[in-house]
């Protein structure tokens, strides 16, 4: 039996999300609306809020890095989600990383890092979209990747380690 409703409420969004923390300028905040919008050239869309101050930010610098930290640092990713703005290095003890083509800085400790330079913004609401060139892609070779996935209210989960794969005839 389904309940109704026209908005979402808690227990009505699509979750789990993988999250990531969107850096633009030296600020950075958690992001889990995101996603890829084209493989080649390869091109990413952020969505964020407008009374985020990382919202002006992205228009002010139209670029922005995507840092993917893995779940030991879920309190970090909470932490820089509770305050706008601020020194938020600082208050997650995180390092700072300089980027190779865009102004914004990185965050040391992820295992993988987009920079982007925006080529669209799209507002549709309360959020805004971004439309990136990737253009620069930074990799760390790390064994097992434990990603964050996002489920709302503060609670994070991460990937079981238990791939099961369908037979196919081509891969991706
Ligand atoms: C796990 C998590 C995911 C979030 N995802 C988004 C998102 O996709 N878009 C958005 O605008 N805000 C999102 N937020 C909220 C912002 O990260 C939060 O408002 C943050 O404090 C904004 O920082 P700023 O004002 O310094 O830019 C998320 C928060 C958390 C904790």
């Amino acid at each position: 039996m389904f309940t109704t409703a026209k908005s979402p409420d808690t227990t009505s969004h699509a979750q789990p999300r993988p999250v990531t923390l969107l850096s633009v300028g030296h600020n950075f905040m958690p992001l889990s609306w995101h996603m890829p919008v084209s493989k080649s050239p390869f091109r990413y869309a952020v969505c964020v809020r407008d009374e985020n101050i990382s919202h002006g930010l992205l228009h002010r610098y139209r670029e922005f890095a995507l840092n993917f930290l893995d779940f030991s640092y879920i309190e970090a990713y909470e932490k820089s989600g509770s305050s706008h703005g601020g020194e938020k290095f600082g208050l997650t003890d995180l390092t700072p990383k300089k980027a190779d083509t865009i102004t914004t800085t990185l965050i040391e400790e992820a295992y993988m890092i987009y920079e982007c330079r925006i080529i669209d913004i799209t507002g549709y609401g309360d959020h805004d979209i971004f439309v990136a060139d990737v253009t620069m892609i930074h990799n760390k070779k790390v064994e097992v990747v434990k990603p964050v996935l996002f489920l709302g209210q503060g609670y994070y989960e991460t990937t079981s380690h238990n791939p099961q794969r369908i037979a196919r005839e081509e891969n991706d």
